[in-house]
């Protein structure tokens, strides 16, 4: 998968276009992405690789931000997607396949007795801490703290964010993570007035390395939960379905009251889940929370297929032990050329970072990868596939073996710790 005479003359040109028309040109978490030297625009996509506007191809290992799962343009996802669109898409009434939908997901979800539906994560999310304040009549939502759970006003942290307002966060405590003295610290300072914790099931923020659960986290945090009436949302947009198809609580050992789900669960169609426990299910019928494109049918149809594909093929499993390979693969190449590279979160959601040299060091990198056909990014964590294949590896390793020959010796960029 060489790229012969790497350029990007096409993106550069669509994308000095777009700035005419698009504010930033690209905009959203996409713009975040965009590398001088890197590709803007795509022109097609198969399995686990994309084709950029230039013809330029790649292994895509952020995997859209995580709704690619099993391959792009997957036959059988497809397939049902075409189905269901002959036979209507957005229509006055809500489709059957709504309820095959649920029913799959409350099947397949240990945690869930019931399922509803919206477009994004962040709806799911939204319609969690709703439903948890119409439970629990409390206002206050414990988070971690950097936690992203959408673009919602109160989810979002930190002085420099314009359009939000200072008291749209008034009723939230942002704790750290991994930390059980804070969340019971916050319980304490705020004595039953707390509606609910939301949190992913492993911290995995940007710019940072990833975090899995100390031992006994969930555990105590469970405890707490049930002790003070507070529900225990588990944010499942991102790593939903890359750890375990059961819920990823299931692979720490709890059982949280709602858990949220978006991204992967139709591999690319736009639908997000809310799954819940019966205890919140009148609480989930009283809350207002609805779009005009919440009952399109074709990504509920979607969705289905691509759940019980998942189930077929042991996807959190493949994905795992493929995320393993090309983890120690890295590592290994990194080593060879004189670098460390750390590997954090978990194996199907890898974080990466260069120790011991700037974070420029790192991008430089990163940007040398992607010109050989390598879709990565310097801040977030990535996400395989199911349609990555050991040649994938082998073309990964490949060129992030020359992505460090160009960077030359590792001595010249080392700092004391990054
Ligand atoms: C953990 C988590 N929660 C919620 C969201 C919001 O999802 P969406 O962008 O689909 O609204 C995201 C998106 O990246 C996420 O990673």
């Amino acid at each position: 998968m060489k790229q012969k005479n790497y350029n990007i003359t096409e993106s550069q040109s669509l994308f000095n276009k777009a700035k005419e028309v698009i504010p930033g040109g690209i905009f959203g978490h996409y713009k975040y992405s965009v590398r001088d030297s890197g590709p803007k625009f795509f022109s097609r996509a198969k399995d686990a690789h994309f084709w950029d506007v230039d013809d330029n191809e790649y292994v895509d290992l952020i995997c859209a931000y995580g709704p690619m799962i099993l391959g792009y343009n997957h036959p059988l996802i497809d397939q049902a997607a075409r189905t269901q669109y002959d036979l209507g898409n957005t229509v006055s009434l809500a489709s059957p396949v709504m309820i095959e939908l649920a029913e799959t997901l409350v099947d397949m979800v240990s945690a869930a007795d019931w399922a509803l539906f919206g477009k994004n994560g962040g709806d799911s999310t939204t319609l969690a801490v709703m439903i948890a304040r119409a439970a629990t009549g409390r206002e206050k939502v414990i988070k971690i703290r950097d936690g992203y759970h959408g673009v919602t006003a109160w989810m979002q942290e930190g002085d420099d964010r314009p359009g939000i307002l200072p008291s749209d966060g008034d009723h939230v405590l942002a704790i750290d993570w991994n930390d059980v003295n804070a969340f019971e610290a916050a319980i304490a300072a705020h004595a039953d007035e707390i509606a609910c914790f939301i949190s992913t099931p492993y911290d995995h923020p940007v710019f940072r390395d990833n975090s899995l659960p100390a031992d006994g986290y969930w555990n105590q945090i469970e405890t707490l939960c049930r002790k003070h009436d507070i529900v225990l949302i588990v944010d499942d947009v991102r790593a939903g379905f890359r750890i375990n198809l059961s819920g990823s609580n299931v692979a720490y050992g709890f059982t949280p009251d709602l858990i949220c789900f978006g991204k992967a669960m139709a591999n690319g169609y736009p639908i997000s889940a809310l799954v819940g426990s019966d205890a919140l299910k009148q609480a989930a019928e009283d809350v207002y929370y609805t779009g005009t494109q919440f009952f399109n049918a074709v990504p509920m149809a979607a969705a289905k297929a691509t759940l019980l594909e998942l189930q077929r093929v042991d996807a959190a499993k493949q994905m795992t032990e493929f995320g393993n390979k090309l983890n120690e693969g890295l590592v290994k190449v990194a080593n060879a050329h004189g670098y460390d590279l750390v590997v954090s979160g978990i194996p199907a959601m890898p974080y990466y970072r260069l120790h011991n040299v700037e974070r420029k060091t790192h991008f430089a990198w990163i940007d040398e990868c992607v010109k050989r056909g390598v879709y990565m990014v310097g801040y977030h964590n990535h996400f395989v596939s199911t349609a990555h294949t050991e040649k994938d590896i082998i073309n990964i390793c490949d060129a992030a073996a020359e992505a460090f020959s160009v960077l030359g010796s590792a001595d010249q960029y080392r700092i004391e710790s990054s």
